[in-house]
């Protein structure tokens, strides 16, 4: 296991009801003046939003609301927000929504104490200042509630890119499961993708005696497996919907990626699909992870089999480990398909002839990318490739 710092600030309130404490959890925090950011509808749709708005009342909050953040968050509405944050004193942003809307919370809470253009933290500067952000999460999936990243799409180009550091993660994240009874059954299922990615960005690694961890990953994503076709079947069944709430949460703040070497290849290739074709985040990374998983297998059979028997219950063939590893990643697709996902390029409706531009927009160059495998600019073709 290797040396590591794990902080994880967030205070987490999870349960039914729980948005309504949001004034007093601001008030914890000492904010007096709030940017109140959400999404297109729903928030407004379900009453949530009109919730928030009493209890920021009751607690004597002012707040401005900044509302229309679209998936793939745009850098255009985090100037806006920059803009009102430093010409009306706001002193905490509040994200009312999923993944998107807290990613462009947190650009805005890093470019309010900046002088320079905020797109200088997603193009490699850690941030090290943001004013304090608070989440209601309405949507389990990015992870971002509990994530020291935020990820925007920088219109300039269309270049989707990540920024991060402890500064940007949140002080509270409100979790209420009932507040996801209304998310579409593909958006569900995305997000389930994606909190799978998170712990497999983390599972496959060279780091060594690391077993806690490696229990821990198999634990969400057999959990995750389990209740996944439950909220499919009956959106409003709150003890699944709150298992996969809490398993999105703890497969991104890095409570299972701590003191093991992280990938994250497949999440940088995915966001070249988003960033080009603006397809939900999830979507893409059931897309490409098997193709990772296929071309990176036999750098560690043992690990794929490993990986085969106690998260699908795969048997293993000791004579022939390989086909122990190539059944669980055939379980990973077969699971895929049977919560709705895409698995290959044109299901996305991403094209084999966009491949040179998703490989050039990822700007390896010489650098590699990943470290389970340090793949060039030739392996993350031949991985498209495997996607198509
Ligand atoms: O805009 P509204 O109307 O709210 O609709 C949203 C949106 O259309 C809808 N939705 C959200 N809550 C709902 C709901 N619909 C009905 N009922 C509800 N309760 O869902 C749609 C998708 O929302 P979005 O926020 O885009 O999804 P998600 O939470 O999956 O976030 C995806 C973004 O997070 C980034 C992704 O790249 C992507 O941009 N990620 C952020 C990470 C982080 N900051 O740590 C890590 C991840 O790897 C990921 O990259
Ligand atoms: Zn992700």
């Amino acid at each position: 296991m290797e040396n590591f710092n794990f902080y994880s600030p967030t205070y987490f309130v999870f349960g039914k009801g729980r948005e309504n404490e949001v004034g007093e959890w601001i008030n914890r925090f000492g904010g007096l003046k709030v940017l109140l950011h959400y999404g297109g509808s729903s928030a407004v749709k379900t009453g949530l939003l009109d919730r928030v708005k009493a209890s920021l009342k009751k607690n004597n909050i002012a707040f401005i609301e900044l509302g229309g953040v679209k998936p793939n968050p745009r850098s255009g509405l985090v100037y806006e927000g920059i803009e009102i944050c430093k010409r009306e004193g706001i002193d905490f942003l509040l994200a009312v929504g999923g993944g998107s809307v807290i990613d462009s919370a947190k650009a805005i809470a890093a470019g309010a104490l900046y002088d320079g253009d905020f797109r200088d933290f997603y193009c490699g500067k850690e941030v090290e200042k943001a004013l304090p952000v608070g989440t209601i999460l309405t949507l389990a999936a990015a992870g971002s509630e509990g994530s020291d990243s935020s990820v925007i799409t920088l219109e300039n180009g269309m270049l989707k890119r990540s920024a991060a550091g402890d500064a940007l993660r949140p002080v509270f994240s409100i979790l209420n499961p009932e507040l996801t009874f209304t998310v579409s059954p593909y958006q569900t299922a995305c997000g389930i993708t994606d909190m799978m990615a998170h712990v497999m960005e983390r599972y496959f690694t060279n780091t060594r005696g690391v077993e806690v961890t490696d229990r821990m990953c198999e634990g969400i994503l057999k959990a995750i497996i389990t209740e996944a076709p439950k909220v499919l079947a009956k959106p409003d069944d709150y003890d699944a919907r709150a298992n996969i709430m809490w398993a999105g949460t703890i497969a991104h703040n890095d409570i299972c990626g701590v003191g093991r070497e992280q990938d994250w290849a497949t999440h940088k290739m995915e966001h070249e699909l988003s960033g080009l074709y603006d397809v939900a985040h999830g979507a893409g990374l059931a897309v490409m992870f098997p193709a990772w998983m296929k071309y990176v297998m036999p750098h560690n059979v043992m690990r794929f089999a490993q990986f085969a028997v106690r998260v699908w219950g795969c048997e293993m063939d000791f004579q022939h480990p390989e086909n122990t590893a190539k059944q669980g990643i055939e379980r990973l697709e077969q699971f895929l398909v049977s919560i709705g996902m895409p698995i290959r390029f044109a299901q996305l409706g991403a094209k084999a002839e966009d491949i040179p531009t998703l490989v050039k927009n990822m700007q390896p160059g010489n650098q590699t990318v990943g470290s389970f495998v340090k793949l060039t600019e030739e392996d993350v073709r031949k991985i498209y490739e495997l996607a198509v």
